[in-house]
């Protein structure tokens, strides 16, 4: 099985949540699922892992792989790693990260890699999320939303995955937006576009957990297309 990069149109888009609930049903469905987020940001917890994300996806995932494998970089500020860096004077750790994804990818028969804002996230000077994907030998999903500037965001990752000639598996709508466009018309013109399948359509869920995650994806996302 092959890992994942799970990247998204924006910062906030769902990348958290859809990474969970498919690592919580891959794990249901028997499979040795790892997770990973390469830098995460932002003010840490102050129980647990440093970054909340990481929290997430390992409870989903219930994996022990340490935490410096799981994230290893964290940045005290919300922010790019780029920008972070620069901030804070420290170096950005991406061989750090290459050779961590390459310990879990051991450890799991499938790691799913939550990115950081969306594709074009600076990580250093000329080199971005996309270019990460890159050197870490992944296909990608999209995680969209679906309120209206969606289908600009959704074709501009698109075009740029195509650009790097970084395979993307399809899209997966997170329609948690209330008055966005109609889940009827994102799944007529994001296809129609893009030639990309709909991996699946995530509702507004009321209580994040990871059963309620689970019985969502199950009924929603098309998980034989995710591991093919
Ligand atoms: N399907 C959903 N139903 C209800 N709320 C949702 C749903 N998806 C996401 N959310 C809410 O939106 C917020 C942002 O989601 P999430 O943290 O998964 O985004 P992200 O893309 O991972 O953000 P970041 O770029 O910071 O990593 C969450 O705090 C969550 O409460
Ligand atoms: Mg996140």
């Amino acid at each position: 099985m092959k890992s994942i990069f799970v990247t998204g149109t924006d910062t906030d888009v769902g990348k958290t949540y859809v990474t969970a609930g498919l690592a919580v049903t891959l794990r249901k469905m028997g499979v040795d699922v790892g997770i990973m987020k390469p830098f995460a940001a932002g003010v840490p917890q102050k129980k647990g892992f440093k970054s909340e994300d990481v929290e997430i996806l390992s409870r989903a995932a219930q994996v022990s792989d340490p935490e410096n494998l799981l994230n290893p970089q964290f940045f005290k500020l919300e922010a790019s790693p780029y920008t972070a860096s620069k901030e804070l004077k420290v170096k950005v750790k991406v061989r750090k990260v290459l050779a961590s994804f390459k310990k879990l990818s051991k450890n799991h028969s499938l790691v799913l890699v939550e990115g950081m804002g969306g594709i074009m996230t600076p990580i250093l000077k000329n080199y971005f999320v996309a270019d990460l994907i890159k050197d870490m030998g992944l296909s990608t999903i999209i995680v969209t939303r679906s309120r209206v500037g969606a289908l600009n965001h959704t074709f501009m990752t698109y075009e740029m995955c195509t650009k790097k000639k970084i395979p993307v598996k399809g899209i997966i709508i997170n329609n948690f937006d209330v008055g966005g466009y109609p889940l009827k018309t994102l799944k007529r013109d994001i296809p129609a576009l893009t030639g990309l399948p709909i991996l699946g359509t995530i509702p507004f869920i009321e209580n994040l957990s990871d059963n309620s995650l689970y019985k969502n994806f199950k009924k929603n996302v098309k998980m034989n297309l995710i591991i093919k």
